[in-house]
């Protein structure tokens, strides 16, 4: 399975490229199209095509090679935003529905991994939070009670299963974990033999208002689009209400067994998890942490050796069996938007997933499957991207546009300057200023010259290099590039403009 990014997750080796079955029909409306082959994708597929819609799923490139092919599948119902903020800028009642919202997610993944008999290793485990400071422990105390109060099953412990020192943690009820591509794969058959039709290798675009959609192998008419590309195409308000961000995750074996079980989280900003994956009767600790802003880290190396040496500190590691980093987009106000895409009346999207990919795309699946049949989803309101919260993470909307003005204006005009093109050491990239263009240049392992206008085509901000991934990234909306430029995942539907030698 390929991903996009150089590192190789744990789930990429364990899954072959997927072969499809179905063969679309260039002449025939289908209900509906679904970008996107990932978590959302397919659940959103599969629960249309088996109650009778005639859908289309089309992936940019395989299947999982975007954030799913990345994940660390923790599901859980204690998400990334806490409950207690959930309670202040949305209110209790709304805490409720997305304890609700969510724990319905993971039912889901159980019953479509029952249903269709797909070995895909799910398991109920507990999670636990611990504080390892004074100042964490009032806070973990805040998590606790608004937790309760929006109907988690959550108690304080004396025993957390990593070898970390902690004050106080909590322990709470119901959680999973799975292996992402056998349940992929397994989502995948089920939509095929139901009569879906999957295409790789297609990139959909925008439809218009007959219902034409284009994509890059020809037009398909179909009644409604679902966008389920972790951000969707075009420009609009979605784009300045998500910050893209990476985290850095590795799978290693350990000396002496001590494997944990269950999901952990501490309370450091950003965090570290934890859980355990069995592969082929291998056991592996999977652990995750050291985030930052996409493009915002100069060498993406030292996130991953930050990990390294943080789990040296705790575990008697063995080997490191795989690394990679993956992204994910922080909505404004802590909560996904899912349904209508602004300005579009048949046209739909999840995204904002923050660090619960998994369990969000799993619910937009829900809630658009729903929204498509004409049903009421007692979900929908809470998480309409067209909701206004001007309260609600105002200030980390401020920040992220800031950053977004940032780039549009100045960074143009800040680029590191290197002498002449010789400077490029093999297998290193920069952003240079040459006889007056601005390019970025990428030299790989024997010495080849890729050039390319590091303006991204999404809205025109300038991408960054990311060493460890050997990507271009883009700050701005997440736009991610391969070396030769062509596109790999983000809201942008072309790649970097290539510049020949000859245009230098
Ligand atoms: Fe929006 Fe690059 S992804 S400007």
């Amino acid at each position: 399975m390929n991903r996009d990014g150089a590192q190789v997750s744990i789930w990429q080796d364990i899954a072959p490229a997927y072969q499809t079955m179905n063969r679309l029909r260039q002449d025939a409306t289908y209900d509906v199209v679904i970008a996107g082959g990932g978590i959302t994708g397919f659940t959103t597929a599969l629960l249309l095509q088996s109650q009778g819609k005639k859908c289309v799923l089309a992936e940019a490139n395989a299947l999982g090679f975007g954030t799913t092919g990345g994940t660390t599948a923790h599901l859980n119902t204690m998400l990334d935003a806490t409950y207690p903020e959930i309670e202040r800028d949305f209110g209790a009642e709304a805490a409720k529905d997305v304890a609700r919202a969510v724990a319905e997610a993971i039912t889901l993944i159980r019953t479509l991994s029952d249903r269709y008999h797909i070995p895909c290793d799910f398991f109920y485990k507990p999670g636990y939070l611990y504080a390892q400071q004074e100042k964490q422990t009032g806070e973990l105390q805040k998590i606790m009670e608004a937790s309760r109060r929006a109907g988690i099953d959550i108690m304080y412990t004396d025993h957390i299963p990593v070898p970390i020192p902690f004050m106080k943690a909590c322990r709470f009820e119901n959680q999973a974990q799975f292996n992402i591509t056998a349940y992929l794969t397994g989502l995948a058959q089920a939509f095929e033999q139901a009569g879906g039709i999957i295409l790789q290798q297609c990139l959909v675009s925008l439809p218009d208002a007959d219902g034409i959609v284009p994509t890059s192998v020809g037009n398909i008419r179909a009644k409604y689009t679902v966008f389920a590309t972790h951000i969707p195409p075009g420009i609009n308000i979605l784009h300045f209400r998500c910050a893209p961000y990476r985290s850095y995750a590795a799978a290693v074996t350990l000396n002496d067994n001590n494997y944990p079980d269950g999901l952990a989280y501490d309370m450091e900003d950003p965090y570290h998890y934890f859980r355990t994956q069995e592969v082929y009767g291998r056991s592996y600790l999977i652990a995750g942490g050291f985030d930052h802003k996409t493009g915002h880290e100069v060498n993406t190396e030292i996130p991953f050796r930050d990990l390294h040496a943080y789990l040296k500190q705790y575990y008697n590691l063995k080997s490191v069996a795989y690394q990679w980093s993956s992204q994910y987009y922080i909505p404004a106000d802590g909560l996904p938007y899912i349904g209508k895409l602004p300005g579009y009346d048949q046209v739909y999207t999840g995204t904002g997933f923050n660090g619960n990919g998994m369990i969000f795309g799993t619910l937009t699946g829900l809630i658009l499957s729903d929204m498509i049949f004409g049903k009421e989803n007692p979900y929908a309101g809470l998480f309409n991207p067209s909701r206004i919260k001007p309260i609600a993470g105002f200030a980390a909307f401020i920040r992220e546009n800031a950053d977004v003005v940032s780039q549009f204006i100045g960074k143009r005009f800040s680029y590191e300057q290197i002498s002449s093109l010789a400077a490029l050491a093999n297998g290193e990239a920069t952003l240079a200023d040459y006889e007056g263009k601005k390019i970025a240049l990428y030299k790989d392992d024997k010495g080849k010259l890729y050039s390319l206008d590091p303006v991204c085509p999404h809205a025109g901000c300038i991408v960054a290099w990311n060493s460890a991934e050997k990507t271009w990234d883009c700050p701005c909306h997440g736009g991610r590039y391969a070396i030769d430029g062509s596109l790999l995942t983000g809201p942008a539907v072309k790649g970097l403009t290539r510049l020949s030698m000859n245009n230098l």
